[in-house]
């Protein structure tokens, strides 16, 4: 076969089909793991895990490799199914008489590419909900609060003063957390004792409010992606929009994993039958295994947009 035939004929194009569609099924596993977080952890605990793993999917240059690998799956899978129902649908313009979509080709490569296409309509919009965010807008950092009863000095009589003071915290990717500002509760004074720079690095500050002379770095934060998830879902979190449209955005989503069930049932097993792994035991067991995945796995995932909507904690 000729270097092009590898990449053009109808047949390698089956293959790389069924590669490039077994490739997505091994990302949809890992997403989904690190998904799961979302409604298995609760409270600080679960804005943390989702955060520091958010962080390391970006940082880590394995991962970073897998990503690029999965954008160029996504393009290769949807041009080439799109190709391919094309060409079936050329070969053979008309219509079956009796059109069973379970027993001909073209039937069922005909619906891979409309399930296809509205997963492909689906994946656009959810990287712009997220990945385009996370990427391209500021999104606040991951901070918290703790209000503590203080001495902040003494009286002419030498009577201690004590107030209230809210301070701000940010957790670092050294495991840290420190102190940004300080707010006095009574008087309403804030100061500020870190910077933040390039949306994520974090300054220090002298007391007074001057820069620290040497400008010390004192470490990283995360990008609070937890509470953008949770706003686009509804959940209200200080600081963070909460979407109008989140029922919307649950329905759709619910809605993209019945399609992607769908999607998985027939392509599943259909990708071992294009790779030409046929078997008198395995294929059989190949078709189970694909329609357990194409079940389970969407299922998980709708559940996440479900429960975060309706507040519902595990
Ligand atoms: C329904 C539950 C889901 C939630 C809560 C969710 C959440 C997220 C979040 C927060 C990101 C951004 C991560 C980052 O940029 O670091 C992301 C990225 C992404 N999601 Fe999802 N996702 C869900 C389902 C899906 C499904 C079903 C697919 C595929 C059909 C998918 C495909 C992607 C892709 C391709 C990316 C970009 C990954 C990368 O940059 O490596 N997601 N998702």
């Amino acid at each position: 076969m000729s270097k092009s035939a590898l990449l053009t004929s109808s047949i390698a194009k089956k293959y790389w089909m069924a590669l490039t569609g077994l490739f997505l099924c091994t990302f949809l596993v890992g997403h989904l793991i690190g998904n799961l977080q979302l409604i298995l952890k609760t409270g600080e605990e679960g804005r943390r895990a989702f955060n520091e793993y958010a962080y390391f999917m970006q940082h880590n240059i394995f991962i970073k490799v897998l990503s690029y690998i999965t954008y160029i799956s996504i393009l290769f899978h949807a041009i080439d199914g799109l190709w391919l129902a094309f060409q079936n649908k050329k070969a053979r313009p008309v219509k079956y008489a009796y059109n069973r979509p379970g027993t001909n080709s073209s039937g069922a490569s005909r619906n891979m590419a409309i399930l296809g296409t509205l997963i492909l309509v689906f994946i656009v919009m959810h990287m712009v909900n997220f990945w385009a965010k996370m990427h391209f807008s500021h999104i606040p950092l991951h901070t918290t609060n703790k209000t503590v009863d203080m001495t902040v000095g003494y009286d002419e009589m030498g009577q201690e003063v004590r107030r209230k003071i809210n301070f701000e915290y940010v957790l670092t990717t050294a495991g840290t957390y420190q102190e940004v500002k300080a707010t006095d509760l009574e008087t309403g004074n804030t100061s500020d004792m870190m910077e933040v720079k390039d949306g994520t690095m974090l300054y220090n500050l002298e007391k007074s409010g001057e820069r620290n002379a040497n400008g010390l770095k004192a470490g990283e934060g995360y990008k609070d992606l937890h509470s953008v998830v949770m706003g686009f879902f509804g959940q209200k979190k200080e600081g963070f929009p909460v979407n109008s449209l989140a029922l919307w955005a649950t329905i759709f989503y619910t809605i993209s994993m019945i399609v992607l069930a769908f999607h998985l049932w027939h392509g599943f097993a259909a990708a071992f039958q294009s790779l030409g792994l046929r078997h008198k035991r395995y294929t059989p067991a190949i078709a189970f295994l694909g329609k357990t995945f194409a079940i389970i796995i969407p299922l998980l995932f709708a559940i996440i947009p479900v429960l975060l909507y309706l507040q519902i904690e595990l």
